[in-house]
Parts: structure tokens; C-alpha cells; sequence
């Protein structure tokens, strides 16, 4: 542990999803990238973060000791617990959020589904959610044009000038997830800052990375590939 006084900074990794976009087999976040999986790409970047004290893996239920096992070489820098997930990823944030010491006052939470963000977004947007927010997000424009659709006939286009993509990590006060988590238990939400935003509380964007993007289908392994590849040979990973 990098903190004598206990953790301050814990980074929550909800890895207890199937992943079925992703076809049958192996739950998504054990698939290998690399030789190594997607999971342990995940840790890796948030126990190289400075700012990160703990790293908080929830797991499928079954395979704990396993995941243990497997993370064993790939979380220096920062402690590692890994604990059981639950059905839907909300409830497997909140079964790990249960688990923090009480030394933490900001929280991360990274989907294992992103491999490859940059060390550098972490310190980012745990730096932000230190300076105050109660919610930090990193944000990409986006570059497709949406439309709202109802069944196959078009009602809208949506002014793609005010959206952003966001990806995770995601940071938060302590006080604001957990308050979010327990005033939504019968809501599902695709993200936790949903959760804070329905409380009314303020979440704020920073620069997103091209590199964070979430793998959830067979061609985004094929990208990530070729990234780590990239990485390889530049020497930087
Ligand atoms: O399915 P999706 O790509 O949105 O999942 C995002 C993240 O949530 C993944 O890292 C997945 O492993 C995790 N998850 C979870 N528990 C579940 C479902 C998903 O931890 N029951």
C-alpha cells in the first residue's frame, strides 16, 4: 500500500458481466488481449496511476480465487481485493463499494471491459474528482449522427453539438456514489454517474481518450489488438 494513513483513492473494476455481445465462452473481462486478460489490462493502468491506493475487482461469483490468482502479478504500485460481483453491473459496484475502508474518500470506477485507457486519464479524472466534483467524466464528441428513432421511422436528429460519449474511469466523491447507490437500488443505470446526476448533484466532463474505448464486440478485441501491438513496439507497455 502507497499510504501510510490507508487508502484514499480506491478503484472499483465491475468485472462480473457475461459479456454476451461479445459471443459465447469465457466471461468478457477473462477474454485474453495480448495473452493477458482484458481484466488484468484494466488493473494494470489504475494500480500504475500514483493517485491510486486501492484497486476493488468485483468478479463473477465463482471465480473469485481465481481472479485472485490471476491478478497476483499485475497490480504493482496499488493494493488489490477482489470480491464477489453481482447480477448487473450496478450491483456489483455496490457489493465492492461495501467493501472500502473507511480511510477512502474518492472513488474510481473503471468497466474491466476498458483495457486500454491511458494512465494519464486516470490521474485526470481522479485529480478533478479531488478538486471538488461530486461526479468527473471523461467525454468524447460524437462523431455519427443520431437520430431518434420509434420502431424504423425516424422522429429526430439529435444536435450532436451538445453530446458527448462518455467512458469510464469515472470518479466520485465517496459521500455522492454511495448516497447514489443507496437511493437507486430500483433503478438500473448503464453508468454511476447517472445514479449522482439523478441526485442533482454536479458531474463534470474532461477530455476523454480514443484508447479508453469499451470492447464489447468481436471487432473491438480485433482494435484493441492492434493497439497493444502498437504499444509493444513503441515500447510503452
Ligand atoms: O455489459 P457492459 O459492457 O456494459 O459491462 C460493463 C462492465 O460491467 C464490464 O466490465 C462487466 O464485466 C461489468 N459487469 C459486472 N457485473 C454484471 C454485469 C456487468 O461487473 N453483472
Amino acid at each position: 500500500m502507497t499510504n501510510v494513513t490507508g487508502p484514499l483513492i480506491a478503484a472499483i473494476v465491475p468485472a462480473a458481466g457475461r459479456g454476451e455481445r461479445m459471443g459465447p465462452g469465457t466471461p468478457k473481462a477473462l477474454r485474453l488481449l495480448g495473452g493477458a486478460p482484458l481484466l488484468a489490462h484494466a488493473v494494470r493502468a489504475l494500480s500504475r496511476a500514483r493517485s491510486v491506493d486501492l484497486v476493488v475487482v468485483a468478479a463473477p461469483p465463482d471465480q473469485v480465487a481465481a481472479v485472485r490468482d490471476l491478478l497476483a502479478d499485475h497490480h504493482a504500485g496499488a493494493a488489490l481485493k477482489v470480491v464477489p460481483g453481482g447480477a448487473t453491473r450496478q450491483e456489483s459496484v455496490r457489493r465492492a463499494l461495501a467493501t472500502l475502508p473507511d480511510s477512502v474518500v474518492t472513488v474510481l470506477v473503471h468497466d474491466a471491459a476498458r483495457p486500454l485507457a491511458p494512465v494519464e486519464l486516470v490521474e485526470a479524472v481522479a485529480a478533478a474528482a479531488q478538486a471538488g466534483a461530486d461526479g468527473v467524466v471523461p467525454a468524447m464528441p460524437v462523431s455519427d449522427t443520431v437520430k431518434r428513432v420509434e420502431g424504423n421511422v425516424v422522429v429526430e436528429t439529435v444536435d450532436r453539438q451538445a453530446l458527448r460519449a462518455v467512458q469510464t474511469p469515472q470518479g466520485f466523491s465517496r459521500a455522492a456514489l454511495e448516497e447514489a447507490h443507496l437511493e437507486a437500488s430500483a433503478v438500473e443505470a448503464t453508468d454511476d454517474a447517472a445514479l449522482v446526476e439523478r441526485l442533482g448533484r454536479r458531474v463534470v466532463v474532461v477530455p476523454g481518450a480514443e484508447e479508453a474505448f469499451k470492447v464489447t464486440r468481436p471487432l473491438d478485441l480485433l482494435l484493441a489488438e492492434a493497439v497493444l501491438a502498437k504499444r509493444r513496439a513503441d515500447g510503452v507497455s
